[in-house]
């Protein structure tokens, strides 16, 4: 695994008046009309930037924004987040549609100290996800420093999160992804005891390979979502008609022995929240063939509530029911009460788990939210992020 201790950090680096390439992850959820539905990754980027304008460092930002196709460049612009950004900083933001080439070195060479020039999506160019040389090299131009702040992006290996690292002997992580790994650490390596894993969500698929890394940690898994369905079906039980992964139940199988092998409890629903053909919600304990299972029901909630309650370090990925409909998001509700409640080392991570949080109006309130989907889960997955091996 990599030593943390390697990498250097912002404060590190003499920063003071140099031309500076600060990778962010701006990728935020935008409205069909192109506006931003939730601005929460560029709060999240302010620090780093604060710090950067406070040195008069002529500050070039890059980021992507979704996954455009070829040419497909509608909706995907930076140029909302770069208002967004101005109006946030309160300082000047300049923008710019191109990564690379003489439209970007003519903005650079009026640029200010302390001001900020933000690149057009660099996922504009086929080039990035292709961690292109050339491409990284043009990136790298004419700059002096590169800081990666972009936590969320750290698993992809990129030209601008990965390749053009290559071209700075001065290179460091910025604030955003120190204080990431300063949460999420100590899930890895001698967490507080008990260690309760909540997972929850559609897909067991994406989750597998962190449950199996975070066994020997945990001392409760407790899992909720579509994907407890796999789980339950992997253990003989009628699941009605709900979300299953049929290919991961072996899988699923061979983690409930791992974790019985390890000492780990397992919690999986004892009861459920189902939607009959008429309209009308009921708790089940067993589910008819046609039933499908929307949220946990009263005795699986009162039984992780109390999981929790007694737990020193948490980790939360994944919604426990269908929580954008409030009939199903009684269990989510109530769990992430007692997360927010509890004086554990609480991380919770992933889109979802974020939006459940913000919509039930907890988002506040919780000690670590990771701004990573699925760099988070690499992360607590035990793989290499090339975003961090490339600063090394
Ligand atoms: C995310 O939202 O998880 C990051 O911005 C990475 O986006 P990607 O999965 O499209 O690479």
């Amino acid at each position: 695994m990599l030593d943390l201790a390697q990498l250097r950090r912002l404060d590190s680096i003499a920063c003071e008046k140099r031309k500076v390439f600060l990778r962010l992850d701006l990728n935020v959820p935008m409205r069909p009309d192109a506006t931003i539905a939730d601005d929460s990754r560029i709060r999240a980027a302010l620090p780093t930037i604060s710090l950067l304008q406070q040195s008069q460092a002529q500050l070039v930002v890059a980021s992507h924004l979704g996954r455009p196709a070829a040419g497909e460049v509608a909706g995907y612009s930076l140029r909302p987040v770069a208002d967004r950004l101005r109006e946030l900083l309160g300082s000047r933001v300049h923008f710019v549609t191109d990564c690379v080439g003489p439209v970007r070195q003519k903005a650079m060479a009026t640029l200010a100290p302390g001001e900020v020039l933000l690149l057009e999506n660099t996922r504009f160019y086929a080039e990035e996800s292709a961690n292109e040389p050339q491409f990284a090299a043009a990136l790298a131009e004419g700059m002096e420093v590169y800081i990666n702040d972009a936590f969320a992006t750290l698993h992809r290996q990129h030209a601008s999160t990965a390749g053009m690292a290559g071209y700075f002997s001065h290179k460091a992580i910025g604030l955003l992804v120190g204080s990431e790994l300063a949460a999420l650490t100590p899930l890895l390596s001698s967490p507080h005891k008990p260690f309760t894993l909540i997972l929850g969500g559609a897909k067991v698929s994406g989750k597998i390979e962190l449950v199996r890394n975070l066994l020997s940690n945990i001392d409760r898994l407790l899992i909720g979502g579509g994907m407890a369905f796999t789980f339950l079906r992997a253990e003989g039980k009628a699941i009605g008609s709900s979300l299953v992964e049929a290919g991961k139940v072996r899988e699923s199988e061979e983690i409930l022995k791992e974790a019985a092998r390890s000492g780990v409890e397992v919690y999986l629903p004892e009861d459920f929240c189902i939607r009959r053909e008429g309209g009308e919600v009921e708790m089940v304990d067993t589910l008819g063939a046609t039933d499908q299972g929307l949220d946990i029901g009263p005795k699986t909630t009162a039984a992780f509530v109390k999981a929790i309650a007694g737990s020193a370090t948490l980790f939360w990925n994944g919604p426990l029911g269908v929580f954008e409909q409030a009939a199903f998001r009684g269990g989510t509700l109530a769990v992430a009460k007692e997360v927010v409640a509890s004086k554990a080392h609480s991380v919770i991570g992933g889109g979802d788990t974020l939006a459940a949080f913000k919509q039930l109006n907890l988002l506040h309130k919780v000690q670590h939210a990771s701004t990573g989907g699925g760099a988070t889960l690499a992360f607590l997955a035990g793989k290499r992020l090339p975003g961090l091996q490339a600063l090394l």
